[in-house]
């Protein structure tokens, strides 16, 4: 089976750096009762990042990454922060924090594999902020960066025991499959092409 969450183990990627058009922010309606804010990950985004991974739990980083890991690897950061926008894509959730400055509290992000023309994406919500919609706001967001760029489909390898996040893709309409190796994951796909009916 191809290697699975490829943006923790491949060479950083960083083809052409350009600053992403502007782009919207999406405002939440605070009727959950947290009131963020969607935008575009930032270069200086750093830290807040590592504030995120911090604030998942050691069963939710596994199953985000597939490791038990306790640190985010460098390479990974210069990644997730210089994107190439023509082929990839963060977004972030952030709340103002105490200080004034604000906290990440949830990412969504897709990579392009070379030469096709579908993305893989991820996701994470800060603990302390889940079932709350704001995962589902991320991965909405996200879906119609995707369409914008041209992006045929997008799918996610998702471990089988994550019935979360399945649930979550399942009522965005992603479809659902069995890899044939690999018990412990699921495809999830999602076409984004208009079908002319
Ligand atoms: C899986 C994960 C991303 C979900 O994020 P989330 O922000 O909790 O997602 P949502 O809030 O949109 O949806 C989760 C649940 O909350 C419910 N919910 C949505 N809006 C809500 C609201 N306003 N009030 C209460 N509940 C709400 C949803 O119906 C959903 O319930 P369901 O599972 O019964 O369908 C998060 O738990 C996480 O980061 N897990 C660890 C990392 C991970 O598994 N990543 C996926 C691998 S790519």
């Amino acid at each position: 089976m191809q290697k699975r969450y490829p943006e923790i183990s491949s060479p950083t990627h960083f083809i052409s750096m350009t600053i992403p058009t502007p782009c919207a922010e999406s405002a939440n309606e605070p009727s959950n009762g947290i009131d963020y804010l969607i935008r575009p990950i930032q270069i200086n985004d750093r830290e807040r990042i590592i504030g995120l991974f911090k604030h998942l739990s050691p069963e939710n980083r596994y199953l985000r990454f597939a490791h038990a890991i306790t640190k985010l690897p460098d390479d990974f950061l210069d990644d997730i922060l210089h994107l190439d926008y023509k082929k990839e894509m963060a977004l972030v959730a952030v709340i103002q924090a105490q200080t004034e400055s604000e906290e990440i509290i949830g990412i969504s992000r897709y990579v392009t594999p070379p030469n096709r023309g579908l993305c893989e994406f991820s996701l994470s919500v800060s603990d302390a902020y889940t079932a709350h919609g704001i995962g589902t706001h991320l991965m909405l967001d996200l879906i119609a960066h995707a369409k914008e760029n041209g992006l045929q489909a997008m799918v996610g390898y998702v471990l089988s025991k994550n019935l979360k996040m399945l649930h979550l893709v399942s009522d965005l309409g992603f479809r659902i499959t069995n890899p044939d190796d690999d018990p412990e994951f699921k495809i999830v796909t999602l076409d984004l092409e208009e079908k002319s009916s």
